[in-house]
């Protein structure tokens, strides 16, 4: 196949990953004969820096024209003025309001050789899958805003129709692996969560009578995630929920560098990116972990191009470098090896492995 990918690596480790990423993207059209496009763009700080809007039309143009975005991190410490009235992160969330990606998912599968990467127990982690479907484009995030010497307020607002489609996707999910579906919100307490819940209740009652459905309170849910991590399977939350309580759940993984995403909307287009940030303390050393962008990579190839095949390829690749213990000081401290050498070292994987055990 033929496609247009538009790359925007932006800040700190951003254009690091996203440089290994767009490598083993062009390894995959070698091996299996397609062609992609890539085309560069700019956002964030970087934008900004070159005297631009921190999302550029060009580049706003850019990804509409492409069949998928691939990004890597933006902001850092260099834009980070409170008083700022324009942030590099403006230009994140500007674009997935603009492609109306209303649902981020975002897979938490630890690799059982790393079990002991993670500060907890490792037969807590045996067996955990996990599917975080976040809401994207609406609630706190996209709400007014105001700001006085003296006060400020964010408004978090949900409609039903904004709750229902991000529900149905993940219980179209739920559906297609264990079945079950965690709802998170704080219903003791927002108006916004109650109706969510009752919202996620109806879906799922009406349209999905199979799933079993459990709703847990975000502050409970948080230490469930540590308590009994295995137990879940997909997790459906709004916007600043599920931003949260994936970081945390990059402790389950092992490191932050190797939780993937990608955000859908009613289209094949997709945005893909680590979940991680900028990193900018590891940002200009060639140290940061490159899977988490590899990995969104794979997610792009089966969800916008449906190119499963390839996709699970490129998994088995990361999942053979870690077996062999490759990867970069996050996962493996003092015998990790670079970013780029870690990018390089799937490539290798690969282009060695034979096409029929891959499918
Ligand atoms: P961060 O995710 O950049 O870093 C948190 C911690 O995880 C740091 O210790 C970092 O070293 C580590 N880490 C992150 N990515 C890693 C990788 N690939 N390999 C190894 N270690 C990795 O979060 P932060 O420090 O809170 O934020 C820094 C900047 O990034 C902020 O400006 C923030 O707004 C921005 N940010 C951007 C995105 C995005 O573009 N999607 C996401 C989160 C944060
Ligand atoms: C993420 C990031 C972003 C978010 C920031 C950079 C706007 O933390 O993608 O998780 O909060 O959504
Ligand atoms: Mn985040």
């Amino acid at each position: 196949m033929r496609a247009l990918v538009a790359v925007l690596p932006g800040d700190g480790i951003g254009p690091e990953v996203t440089a290994q990423a767009v490598r083993v993207l062009n390894a995959v059209g070698q091996r299996f004969g397609h062609r992609f496009e890539c085309r560069d763009g700019l956002i964030g700080g970087a934008a900004m820096n070159a005297g631009a809007a921190p999302l550029p039309d060009a580049s706003e143009a850019l990804c509409r024209e492409a069949d998928a975005v691939l990004l890597g991190a933006v902001g850092g410490p260099q834009w980070d003025d409170p008083q700022a009235a324009v942030r590099p992160e403006q230009g994140l969330l500007g674009l997935r309001q603009s492609l109306q990606l209303f649902a981020n998912l975002r897979p938490v599968a630890p690799h059982p050789l790393l079990h002991d990467a993670s500060p907890l127990k490792p037969s807590l982690l045996e067996g955990v899958d996990i599917m975080v479907v976040r809401e994207l484009t609406g609630g706190i995030y996209f709400g007014d805003k105001t700001r006085e010497a003296d006060a400020a307020s964010d408004l978090c607002r949900y409609t039903v129709g904004e709750i229902e489609r991000v529900v149905r996707l993940a219980a179209r999910l739920a559906q297609q692996r264990r079945g079950k579906l965690t709802s998170v919100d704080k219903a003791n307490v927002l108006a916004t969560s109650q109706l969510w819940r009752a919202t996620t209740g109806r879906i799922v009652g009406e349209e999905f009578p199979s799933i079993e459905l459990e709703t847990l309170l975000v502050d409970a849910a948080a230490m469930h995630l540590l308590q009994r991590p295995a137990e879940f399977d997909v997790i459906v939350t709004e916007n600043l929920f599920g931003d949260i309580l994936t970081d945390e759940a990059s402790v389950l993984a092992g490191s932050m560098g190797l939780l993937p995403s990608a955000s859908l909307g009613e289209g094949s287009r997709g945005l893909y990116e680590p979940i991680h940030g900028s990193a900018p303390d590891l940002a200009g050393r060639d140290v940061a972990n490159p899977y988490a962008a590899i990995l969104s990579v794979a997610m792009m190839l089966r969800l916008s191009f449906g190119l499963d095949a390839e996709a699970q390829a490129v998994e088995l690749a990361v999942s053979d470098c870690v077996s062999a213990r490759v990867g970069t000081v996050d996962l493996f401290g003092e015998s990790g090896v670079s970013t780029t050498q870690a990018g390089q070292a799937v490539i290798t994987r690969l282009q060695e492995k034979r096409l029929d055990t891959v499918a």
